[in-house]
C-alpha cells in the first residue's frame, strides 16, 4: 500500500524543510512571539540522557510517559548510594535523614499543587493506585445502594473502571457525561446527570486520548451544589499546567510521577482535609498504625494512615527533583511550547486528505499537548509500525479509553504527544514521514 523511501534521504529532506519552516512569517506578532518562545525550548534535549543513547529517536509518546532529566537520575542514585534507609521507622541518623527528605517532598508537593496543608498530600504508587484508594477507602464507606457516581466519556480506564466496579459492588448508579462529536463534554444536561443523589463526580482535567481540556468549573460548581464529592484526574494536566487544587475546588486530585519526568512507581493523591474523616485507610499494615492488639488496631493520623507499607522512598525523591526541574525550567514556557507543536502538527495533518483528526481542534491549537488521528484505510498499529521504521515513537490504539473510542466511532487512533524536549524538527520529520504513507 505504501512505498518505503530510504530513511537517510528522508531525514535530509525533512531537515531542509525545517529550516524553511522556521522562516515562515507568522503574520500576527503574538503568534510569532509564541513561536519564538516555543522554539527556544527546543534546545533542552541535552538535559535528558535518554537522547544521548537514542540520538535518532523522535519520541512523540509523552502522554504515556516522559523522559527523565539528569537531576532525577541523580536523585535516585544519591538516595541509594548515600542514604538507603527506611523512613518513619529507624532511630539512627540515616533513617532520620530519609524521613526528613521524604517529608520535605510532601511539603514541596503541597506547594506545587497549592494545597492548604501538607497533610493533604498522600504518596501513592501512581494515579491508578490513588483513584482505586479513593474508590475503595472512600467509596466503600460513603456509597450506598441507589446513590449515583458520575464519570465522563473522556475518562482513562483508570478513572472509569474503579467507579464502575464500586457501583456494581454497592448497587449504585453509574452515570456518564457524554462527549460531543467534536470530543468536548456535552454539559447541556448536566443538571439531569449530576443530581441530589450524586455522591461522587470523577472527572479528568485533560483527556489522554484526544487532548480535550475539560470545563471543570461548570462541572464542579454543579457537583458542589448537590453536595457531591469531586475527584479530578490530573495526569495529563500537571506536566503542562500550573495546578491550584484550592481554586479547582476538588476533594481529591491525582497524578503520576512518571508523566512529569519523575520515576515510575510514585504518584500523588491530594485528599482535602475535610474528607479525611470519611476516607477510611484502604490498605492496612505496617507504617500506618498507632497501636495493635489482638482485638483492635488504631491508626496514625493522615497522611500516614494512608501510606501502608514501605513507601517508594527513592521514587519520591526522584519526583522531588522532577518537580524542581519543572518549576525552574518549564513552568513559564512548556504550555506555549507544546501548543505550538500541536498547532504545527494539526496544520500539517490537515494538508493530508487521508487523515481524520480527532478532538476539539481549535482548543488543541491554542493550548493542547497532543494530537490524535486516524488514517483512512490503515490500522493505527500499522501507521505506528511504519513510523517506527524511521525511529518515530507514537502511541496507537484506544489509549485506555475504550468508551471514548466507541462514542467517537473509531477503533484505534494514532496519538502524538509533546514535551519540552520535542523540537519543531521532530514534528516536521514526523509529518514528512507520514506524508510518504500515501505517496
Ligand atoms: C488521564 C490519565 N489517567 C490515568 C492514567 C493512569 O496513570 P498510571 O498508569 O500512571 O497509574 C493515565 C495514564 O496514561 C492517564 O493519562
Amino acid at each position: 500500500m505504501y512505498k518505503l523511501s530510504a530513511p537517510d534521504l528522508l531525514i535530509k529532506e525533512s531537515l531542509k524543510n525545517c529550516k524553511k519552516y522556521k522562516k515562515i512569517d507568522y503574520g500576527n506578532s503574538s503568534e510569532k512571539k509564541s513561536f519564538m518562545k516555543g522554539a527556544l525550548m527546543n534546545g533542552k534535549k541535552t538535559d535528558f540522557p535518554f537522547f544521548t543513547h537514542h540520538q535518532n529517536s523522535i519520541y512523540l509518546d509523552n502522554a504515556a510517559t516522559t523522559h527523565k532529566p539528569q537531576q532525577v537520575l541523580d536523585a535516585l542514585n544519591q538516595f541509594y548510594t548515600t542514604v538507603n534507609a527506611n523512613m518513619h521507622r529507624g532511630i539512627y541518623q540515616l533513617a532520620e535523614t530519609a524521613t526528613a527528605q521524604f517529608e520535605a517532598t510532601r511539603v514541596q508537593v503541597a506547594h506545587f499543587l497549592s494545597a492548604a496543608d501538607p497533610i493533604e498530600i498522600i504518596f501513592t504508587h501512581g494515579a491508578t493506585a490513588g483513584i482505586n484508594m479513593v474508590a475503595h477507602g472512600w467509596g466503600n464507606e460513603c456509597i450506598q445502594e441507589g446513590d449515583e457516581v458520575v464519570v465522563t466519556e473522556l475518562e482513562h480506564h483508570s478513572n472509569f473502571v474503579p467507579w464502575q466496579q464500586l457501583c456494581i459492588r454497592k448497587k449504585a448508579i453509574f452515570k456518564i457525561i457524554p462527549v460531543t462529536p467534536q470530543g468536548l463534554l456535552d454539559l447541556s444536561n448536566i443538571d439531569e446527570i449530576i443530581t441530589s443523589k450524586t455522591k461522587m463526580v470523577a472527572v479528568t482535567q485533560v483527556s489522554n486520548a484526544i487532548g480535550t481540556q475539560v470545563d471543570l468549573e461548570k462541572i464542579i460548581t454543579r457537583a458542589k451544589k448537590v453536595g457531591s464529592r469531586v475527584l479530578v484526574d490530573g495526569c495529563q494536566a500537571v506536566p503542562y499546567h500550573s495546578v491550584d487544587v484550592k481554586k479547582i475546588d476538588c476533594d481529591f486530585y491525582v497524578f503520576s510521577g512518571h508523566k512529569i519526568m519523575g520515576p515510575t512507581g510514585v504518584g500523588v493523591l491530594y485528599a482535602r482535609k475535610n474528607v479525611h474523616a470519611e476516607f477510611i485507610p484502604p490498605f492496612t499494615g505496617g507504617g500506618m498504625v498507632l497501636q495493635v492488639s489482638s482485638e483492635k488496631t488504631t491508626f496514625l493520623k493522615a497522611p500516614r494512615c494512608y501510606e501502608a507499607g514501605t513507601p517508594p522512598a527513592a521514587q519520591v525523591l526522584g519526583l522531588s527533583a522532577a518537580l524542581s526541574y519543572w518549576k525552574t525550567h518549564l513552568a513559564k514556557g512548556i504550555l506555549d511550547h507544546v501548543a505550538l507543536l500541536t498547532a504545527l502538527t494539526i496544520e500539517g495533518l490537515q494538508k493530508m486528505p487521508y487523515v481524520r483528526l480527532l478532538g476539539p481542534i481549535d482548543q488543541l491549537k491554542k493550548s493542547g499537548h497532543l494530537v490524535s488521528f486516524v488514517v483512512d484505510g490503515m490500522h493505527a498499529h500499522d501507521v505506528a509500525a511504519y513510523l517506527d521504521q524511521y525511529g518515530i515513537c507514537v502511541r496507537a490504539g484506544h489509549h485506555c479509553a475504550q468508551p471514548l473510542a466507541r462514542a467517537l466511532g473509531y477503533e484505534a487512533s494514532v496519538r502524538v504527544s509533546f514535551y519540552s524536549y520535542t523540537s519543531v524538527e521532530d514534528v516536521m520529520f514526523f509529518l514528512k514521514v507520514l506524508e510518504t504513507l500515501h505517496s
